[in-house]
C-alpha cells in the first residue's frame, strides 16, 4: 500500500492543561498563561505535539471556567490576550500545535447576551436561550435534570418564566436552533482561527441540541443511590437529538474555512453514538473523544471487546483517538492502581488513534485528597454525600521537591498538594531510568518514530484475560503489543501463530533487547513491545 499522507493530529499526541493547575508565574496560587510558556519546553522534551489548554477567558468560575462570560477575552487571572498571543507564538515555534477549549452549549449567566435575553420577555436576545412557562401548577416544564444536581430549570422572577440549564444554574444553555445563535458562535470559532489557533475541543457537543418539544425524560430502572441524581433520567431527549450533526456540520463547515485545524468533541455516549459524530462522509466532528479508558472496568476482556467492537464501528476514514485522563474523571493512576499506571501508558500510546494526556499523568500523579472544607468544585458541593467533586484530579502539576512542587513560589495554591510530592515529580523522575516519566517520554518517543505504532494498522491476537495483546503493523514492520492487567505473573500463549522478536520497550527496562520466541511469560502489571523479526 501506497504510504497515506496523515495529518498532524492523526499522528501526534495531545496533551491537556488545566490551566489553573500547570504552572502559576505571579505569585496567586493559580496557574496562568506565562506559566504555561515557562512549561512549553518540557512539554516539547517529553514528545508532546500539541497542547489543549482548558478555558482561560474571562468567567465568574462559578464551574471553573466552563461558565464564560465573554468568549473573545482572556481572563485576568490567566493574563493578558498578549500572553495568549505570545503563548501561541512560543508553542508554534516549537513545532507544536495548540488546541483551545470552546463552550458553545452554554455561557455564564452574566454573558451581556444572558443579561440581555432575562431582561424581558420581548428582549430580542430572548429567544437566544431556552425560555418557558411553568406548567399550570407553577412547576418546572419537564423533568430534565442538571448534570451538576438538582432540576435542569431555573424560575426568573422578573420575567415569570424557567430557563434550561444543563449544568449549574450560573449556566444558562443557549438555544441552538436560533441562526442568530449559531452565528455568534461561529463568529467567536473564526476570532481565535484567524489568530492561529490549531482546533478546539468542543465542550458537551453532545448536549448542543435538545428536543423540539422538550419531552420528558424517562426514569433510569437501574439507578443507584451512590450516583449523581441527574442519572435518575435517562437523558433521551435532552441530549445526543438527531438535529445535533447538522449543528456539528456547520461547526466543521467553520472549521473547513481554514488550513489544517481540527475539532475534538467531547461525547460521552456508547460506541454505535459516539461513532455518528464523524458524521455522514467524515463531514462531522474530527475527533469524538473516546472515552473508553477511562468508563471501562480494567479488565482485559471488557477493554480487548470494545478496542475490537471501536475498530468495527468506525466509519470509513474516521479516525480513532483515545483518552487516558482528563479534568472530570479520577486520574487513571488511582483508577487501576499505581502497579497497572505504566501498562495503562503503554495501551494509551500503542493503540491505533491519537491519544489525548492529562497533565501529571505522566510522573504517575494520583488523585489528591481534599479536606471538607476546601473542596472547590460546584458538582462536589451540590451533592456532598456521594464524594463527587473533581478537585483531586486537578491539583497543581508537581514540578520539584520545593515549596509547592515549583508550582507557585509565595502563593497558597488554589488547591493542595500531596504529601508525597517530594517523591511525585517531575525533577526527581527527569533522569531515573526506571521512572513513570522516563517510561513515558521513550514511549512517546518511540510512538513517533516508528510509523507502525503512530499509523499502522491494528490488527486483534487471541490472548487470555488477564493478558490484552495486539499488533501494530506498517508496510512490513510488526510490533506486538502484550499487557498483563493483572497483578500476577502469567504466560502468554499464542494460539495460531508463534512469535519471534525482540523487546523494544518493557514496563521494566531490564526486559529490553531480550529475544522472544513461542509461550512468552509475563511479571504481574507488566507490558511488553515486541518488534516481531
Ligand atoms: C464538560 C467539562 O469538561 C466540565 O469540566 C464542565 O463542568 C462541563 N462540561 C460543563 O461545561
Ligand atoms: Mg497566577
Amino acid at each position: 500500500m501506497a504510504q497515506q499522507e496523515y495529518l498532524w493530529w492523526q499522528s501526534g499526541t495531545v496533551y491537556q492543561v488545566y490551566p489553573r493547575s500547570f504552572q502559576d508565574s505571579d505569585g496567586d496560587g493559580v496557574g496562568d498563561l506565562k506559566g504555561i510558556i515557562s512549561r512549553l519546553d518540557y512539554l516539547k522534551w517529553l514528545g508532546i505535539t500539541a497542547v489543549w489548554v482548558s478555558p482561560i477567558y474571562p468567567s465568574p468560575m462559578a464551574d471553573f471556567g466552563y461558565d464564560i462570560s465573554d468568549y473573545c477575552g482572556i481572563h485576568p487571572l490567566f493574563g493578558t490576550m498578549e500572553d495568549f498571543d505570545q503563548l501561541l507564538q512560543e508553542v508554534h515555534q516549537r513545532d507544536m500545535k495548540l488546541i483551545l477549549d470552546l463552550v458553545p452549549n452554554h455561557t455564564s449567566n452574566e454573558h451581556p447576551w444572558f443579561l440581555e435575553s432575562r431582561s424581558s420577555r420581548d428582549n430580542p436576545k430572548r429567544d437566544w436561550y431556552i425560555w418557558r412557562d411553568a406548567k399550570e401548577d407553577g412547576s418546572e416544564p419537564n423533568n430534565w435534570l442538571a448534570v451538576f444536581g438538582g432540576s435542569g430549570w431555573e424560575w426568573d422572577d422578573k420575567t415569570q418564566q424557567y430557563y434550561y440549564h444543563a449544568f449549574l444554574k450560573e449556566q444558562p444553555d443557549l438555544n441552538w436552533r436560533n441562526p442568530e445563535v449559531q452565528k455568534a458562535m461561529f463568529d467567536v470559532m473564526r476570532f481565535w482561527l484567524d489568530k492561529g489557533v490549531d482546533g478546539f475541543r468542543v465542550d458537551v457537543m453532545w448536549h448542543m441540541i435538545k428536543d423540539e418539544k422538550l419531552r420528558d425524560n424517562p426514569p433510569n430502572p437501574d439507578y443507584k443511590q451512590s450516583q449523581s441524581t441527574y442519572q435518575q433520567v435517562v437523558p433521551a431527549f435532552s441530549t445526543d437529538q438527531p438535529e445535533v450533526h447538522d449543528i456539528v456540520a456547520m461547526m466543521r463547515d467553520v472549521m473547513d474555512e481554514y488550513d489544517n485545524r481540527v475539532m475534538i468533541g467531547e461525547i460521552y455516549l456508547p460506541i454505535h453514538r459516539l461513532v455518528t459524530y464523524y458524521g455522514a462522509d467524515n463531514e462531522g466532528t474530527h475527533l469524538p473523544f473516546n472515552f473508553m479508558l477511562i468508563t471501562l472496568d480494567w479488565n482485559a476482556t471488557v477493554l480487548k471487546s470494545h478496542i475490537d467492537e471501536y475498530e468495527g464501528a468506525l466509519p470509513e476514514g474516521g479516525w480513532p483517538n483515545w483518552v487516558i485522563g482528563n479534568h472530570d474523571k479520577p486520574r487513571i493512576t488511582s483508577r487501576v492502581g499505581t502497579s497497572q499506571a505504566k501498562v495503562a501508558g503503554m495501551l494509551l500510546l500503542t493503540l491505533r488513534g491519537t491519544p489525548t494526556m492529562y497533565y501529571g499523568d505522566e510522573i504517575g500523579m494520583r488523585d489528591v485528597p481534599i479536606p471538607p472544607d476546601k473542596i472547590q468544585d460546584p458538582q462536589g458541593l451540590n451533592m456532598p454525600d456521594k464524594d463527587l467533586s473533581r478537585d483531586p484530579a486537578r491539583t497543581p502539576m508537581q514540578w520539584d521537591n520545593s515549596k509547592n512542587a515549583g508550582f507557585t513560589e509565595d502563593g497558597e495554591p488554589w488547591l493542595p498538594l500531596p504529601d508525597n510530592f517530594k517523591r511525585i515529580n517531575v525533577e526527581v523522575q527527569r533522569d531515573d531510568p526506571y521512572s513513570m516519566l522516563t517510561f513515558y517520554r521513550r514511549l512517546l518517543e518511540l510512538r513517533q518514530k516508528e510509523l507502525a505504532l503512530h499509523i499502522g494498522d491494528y490488527q486483534p491476537v487471541m490472548a487470555r484475560s488477564p493478558l490484552l495483546a495486539y499488533i501494530r503493523k506498517n508496510n512490513g514492520q510488526s510490533y506486538l503489543i502484550v499487557l498483563n492487567l493483572g497483578h500476577k505473573p502469567c504466560v502468554f500463549r499464542p494460539e495460531h501463530e508463534s512469535y519471534t522478536g525482540t523487546v523494544v520497550l518493557a514496563t521494566d527496562p531490564e526486559r529490553e533487547n531480550q529475544k522472544v520466541k513461542g509461550n512468552i511469560s509475563l511479571a504481574g502489571d507488566e507490558g511488553l513491545l515486541i518488534l516481531l523479526d
